[in-house]
């Protein structure tokens, strides 16, 4: 890996990965449609509209991995999860294909499985059950990701990432969260581990809580350092008091996102 490209990197992961990615490629070209702070030693900045194939053709020449974070990050309108998350990703993975990137890293979504209750441990072999019109969008990007895989031999790991910080935040990231550090080894084994072809797994740290049987990261050799129960007590008391919660953003998995826009009750009951 010579040059490796991530694209949203003005976004959240992306200025995190821009540091903890620093110095282990050679050239780290940063994308992203709003301006990135200007390129240092060993960077490219470049700045793409995904929707813009002309744009992202050139976004990729010469790239041999791709770190795939650009897009919308959470529920939005459907044009919108449209442009950005099929129209961009499709635009990302055929523009990939034919300039010979082997490589790509995406960053789909524990939303993508949103739907299974919370009482239930997944793999990574389980159905999609989208809770939101974006979780639809990265099921979308798991399949186009397949398909590229068995078709055209592209290598992808799929990350399904739960909550990515410096410390989960409530009660339901202590079962998703995971560090910034051990997001960077699930990268890392993705851009060099020589055996992947297509592989999902679960962009998780090592939490007591999880949700997840993460046995296809832990096989490909993700050893995750952080665990988020130590946060646990500080965060029983920071929601200490608060409203009782959805009742079905309680039972599943992919909490408010399963609540908002939920109309199955009557029938439910
Ligand atoms: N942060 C998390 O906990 C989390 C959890 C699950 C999945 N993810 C996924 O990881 C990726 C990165 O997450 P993040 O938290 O850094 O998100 P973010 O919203 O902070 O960053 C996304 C970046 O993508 C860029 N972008 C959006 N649409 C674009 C377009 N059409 N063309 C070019 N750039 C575009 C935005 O400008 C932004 O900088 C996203 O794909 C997100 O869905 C994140």
């Amino acid at each position: 890996m010579k040059r490796v490209l991530i694209t949203g990197a003005a976004g959240g992961i992306g200025r995190s990965l821009r540091e903890t990615l620093r110095g282990v490629y050679p050239i780290l070209r940063l994308s992203d449609r709003v301006a990135l702070a200007p390129a240092r030693d060993g960077e490219e900045v470049d700045c793409t509209e995904l929707a813009d194939m002309a744009a992202v053709e050139r976004m990729v020449a010469g790239v041999d991995g791709i770190i795939h974070l650009g897009g919308i990050s959470g529920e939005n309108d459907w044009p919108v999860i449209l442009e950005g998350n099929i129209i961009g990703l499709y635009n990302v993975f055929e523009a990939a294909r034919q300039a010979g990137v082997a490589r790509i890293v995406f960053a789909t979504s524990n939303h993508a499985v949103g739907f299974y209750p919370r009482a239930q441990k997944i793999d990574h072999r389980v159905v999609p059950r989208p809770d939101s019109r974006y979780g639809v969008s990265k099921a979308f990007g798991e399949a186009l990701a397949s398909l590229y895989s068995d078709k055209h031999g592209m290598a992808v790991l799929c990350t399904r990432i739960g909550n990515f910080g410096s410390r989960p935040i409530d009660r339901r990231r202590l079962s998703i969260w995971i560090s910034p550090r051990d997001y960077t080894q699930l990268v890392r084994i993705g851009l060099e581990h020589p055996d992947i072809r297509y592989e999902i797994v679960y962009g998780v740290s090592r939490n007591q809580r999880s949700w997840y049987d993460n046995s296809n990261a832990e096989r490909l050799g993700y050893r995750p350092q952080d665990d988020s129960e130590p946060y646990a007590e500080e965060v029983r008391a920071a929601e200490a008091g608060a409203p009782p919660a959805d009742p079905i953003a309680e039972r599943y998995q992919g909490g408010t996102f399963c609540a908002a826009e939920y109309t199955a009750r009557p029938r439910r009951a």
